[in-house]
């Protein structure tokens, strides 16, 4: 048995952002709120989408406060925002931090965002939320998710429900296309993750593992594609496909354990999502392997690396060579490379081994830790 959450509405291809004032008056919606970060205002996208919705007669605020791995004070700040307004829906505009954003701020209410944090479900309808992604990664449009910040304790909280669903997603592969490297591989990996944890994880099913599997089939081969030449429209749309079903993958199964240890590494050493990710997904996919062999030889199988001849061992062997390649293919860094503090990070350890276990997501793992262990893959993650 599975229960599945899916957006009401997911348009899907080159120009629909064209289609944002359709889908408003399709669902009787006027008075939306957009929320967006500077770097979007600045590169002309708010004021197209404003613009777009003028000529609809709409005449759209926008709050352009969201900052990277949105904190409390940013969303208490879009909550006020919104409550100086009268508005009936809230737009999430950019990548994974102004659309976790969106979706706290149409939920919140007068409520603290501590109460509202995993093991809280908040399933009952708030403001309907549209997503509309300019990055090709977090799924977070299609995702009854949402991760904000606690500045005061460095804790990356885990909010869960249905309220968090958007209720419409437009994904427009043009939006990606100026996309930097740097960040299409980050938000590519962090993509690739949710569809194997998803694909892995205890709670996947079989219309989760459909979606994840494709997921993995667009984005392995595509990612390196759209990382050499950002222009490459038909890498981008894969990607933003695969991203969109990784999302829904994950929405409707679960992440596991490289999330939940790449929460506290990005709370407390500020690395991006998809590069914390990154960090920890060849190691923790070699210690977790031998639990789900099949389960991890298939992910090999959708995503190319193996043949559907061999062994499933052959076929791990292979994912966990890969996944050391691709990182080194895309730069990434060790957390010693990044230059984190060994003594800080020493010294942390036992509190992030703790906060990922209390985000619930490595006990979703085919192979459950305990906190001595997740301290272990930590350390193994730190040269690697
Ligand atoms: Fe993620």
């Amino acid at each position: 048995m599975a229960s599945i959450h899916l957006p009401r509405t997911i348009r899907i291809g080159g120009g629909v952002l064209a289609e944002l004032p359709a889908v408003l008056a399709q669902n009787g919606l006027s008075r939306p709120l957009i929320v967006t970060d500077g770097w979007i205002e600045s590169s002309g996208l708010l004021a197209r989408v404003q613009d777009l919705l003028a000529k609809a007669g709409i005449a759209a605020r926008a709050f352009t406060g969201v900052v990277p791995d949105p904190t409390v004070a940013s969303v208490e700040a879009g909550c006020a925002f919104l409550a100086e307004g009268d508005h009936d829906c809230v737009i999430g505009l950019g990548g994974g931090s102004p659309i976790d954003s969106a979706k706290m701020i149409a939920v919140k209410g007068t409520r603290r965002i501590a109460d509202l944090k995993a093991p809280h479900q908040e399933d009952a309808p708030a403001l309907p939320i549209v997503a509309i992604p300019t990055t090709a990664g977090t799924g977070s449009e299609a995702t009854r998710f949402t991760v904000i910040t606690d500045a005061d304790t460095d804790e990356k909280m885990l909010c869960a429900g249905l309220a968090y669903l958007p209720s419409f997603a437009l994904c427009d592969f043009e939006l990606t296309l100026t996309k930097p490297a740097r960040l299409t591989a980050d938000t590519g990996i962090d993509s690739l993750v949710h569809a194997v944890e998803a694909y892995v994880s205890k709670q996947a099913n079989p219309f989760a593992d459909s979606m994840a599997l494709n997921a993995m089939r667009l984005i392995w081969p595509n990612l390196p594609l759209a990382c050499q030449d950002p222009g490459n429209r038909a890498a981008r749309e894969a990607l933003m496909l695969g991203a969109l079903q990784g999302g829904i993958a994950f929405s409707n199964s679960s992440v596991a354990l490289v999330h939940g240890m790449s929460r506290p590494i990005g709370a407390h050493f500020h690395v991006s999502h998809g590069l914390s990710n990154a960090m920890l997904m060849p190691v923790v996919t070699q210690w977790s392997a031998p639990a789900a062999l099949p389960r991890y030889a298939d992910c090999a199988r959708a995503m190319g690396v193996a043949d559907a001849a061999e062994s499933d061992q052959s076929a791990v062997g292979r994912l966990i060579e890969a996944l050391h390649q691709i990182n080194a293919d895309l730069a990434v860094p060790s957390p010693a490379a990044y230059g984190i503090d060994k003594a800080r990070w020493d010294e942390l350890l036992p509190l992030m081994a703790e906060q990922a276990l209390a985000s619930g997501s490595p006990g979703n793992n085919p192979r459950v830790p305990g906190l001595e262990e997740i301290v272990g893959l930590y350390l193994a993650a730190w040269a690697h």
